[in-house]
């Protein structure tokens, strides 16, 4: 089976204007997870994510929705405001490790729930036909706290569950748990998913050797930190094409263009530029005093000067 990759989501990183800047210029991505829907107590869809599910936003790609919440009116609520646009498939988030979320019960502080998992599962099938899958860690204290959810979890049809091999507590401190995840493997009837720290070809040959039967794979910061690395693994290759600092360039310009129609003022747009700097300089590491230089400008055409700045270093 060919290896299928997918791109794990990052509120505030991956929405629909990276999207598809990335499959226009990268590419190797075979299902995009949207970042989460949080409702906050309001049966109401901000326009933020709204925006984000469009169709007209995400043509040419295949989107699943994702939402968190630890509350079955809530879940049913997304629910059907994604099969009006069309979805069949509503991602549930039980990852999140910030204590802004675990300490009301959702994310990875849901994991310790099965009553309320159960719950929950249980209004979504009897009550909806959505196909749902998980995103989860393993625990929020502790990586065997996703094994008494599995009784739960294996009476429903899920389409799988992405694991990212952590607990809640480490955030993202620490490495990824291998032995966990190899017990949640021999714990689930459910397909899962591999989630945590591909950050290279390198690494993706390491955990997909330890883990043979696994063939989906979630990729999150090392997308953005790496944008080469899935069409890389993808073809077995750890060679960056040689025109990438032009690919890079074109990429870096649809991304901006974007925010700067999104926002307003040069703060905003560097700042959110900036933030996809923390991430992108790990992939330009030739250039790291430029990039630092750049992360430094407060106008639009400072920004620009550093940009070239930057691309120079590769002339
Ligand atoms: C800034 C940031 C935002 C994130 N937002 C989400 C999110 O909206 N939904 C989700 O399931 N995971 C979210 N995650 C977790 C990632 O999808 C992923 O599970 C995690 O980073 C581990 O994978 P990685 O090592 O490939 O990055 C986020 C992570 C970061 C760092």
């Amino acid at each position: 089976m060919p290896d299928t990759l997918i791109s794990s989501p990052l509120q505030g990183f991956t929405d629909y204007r990276f999207r598809n800047a990335f499959h226009k210029y990268f590419g190797g991505i075979d299902t995009y997870y949207a970042p989460y829907i949080r409702l906050n107590g309001k049966m109401e869809i901000k326009p933020v994510y709204q925006r984000d599910l469009m169709h007209k936003h995400n043509i040419g790609l295949v989107v699943i929705p994702q939402v968190m919440t630890c509350d079955a009116d809530e879940f049913l609520f997304v629910i059907d405001y994604v099969q009006s646009l069309g979805y069949t498939e509503l991602n549930w988030n039980l990852g999140c490790p910030y204590p802004m979320v675990t300490n009301r019960g959702m994310g990875s502080g849901l994991i310790a729930n099965p009553e309320k998992i159960n719950h929950i599962l249980d209004r979504a099938h009897s009550e909806t036909n959505i196909t749902i899958s998980m995103k989860m860690r393993m625990g929020y204290y502790d990586p065997t706290e996703i094994l008494d959810a599995f009784p739960v979890l294996n009476k429903y049809p899920l389409k799988n569950i992405g694991i990212h091999a952590r607990i809640g507590k480490q955030l993202y401190v620490g490495g990824v748990d291998w032995d966990s995840f190899e017990r949640c493997m021999e714990h689930t009837d459910h397909k899962l998913y591999y989630n945590g720290d591909i950050t290279s070809v390198k690494a993706f040959r390491k955990v997909s050797d330890r883990f043979p039967t696994i063939d989906h794979w979630m990729i999150g910061r090392g997308l953005i930190a790496d944008p080469w690395l899935p069409i890389m693994i993808k073809e077995n290759d750890t060679e960056y094409p040689i025109d990438r600092i032009d690919v890079f360039s074109d990429f870096h310009a649809m991304l901006f263009r974007q925010f700067e129609e999104k926002l307003t003022g040069d703060k905003a747009i560097i700042r959110k530029m900036v933030s996809y700097w923390e991430y992108f300089e790990e992939v330009l590491p030739q250039a790291k005093r430029e990039i630092k230089k750049l992360k430094k400008t407060k106008t639009i055409e400072a920004y620009d000067e550093a940009l070239e700045k930057v691309y120079s270093v590769f002339e």
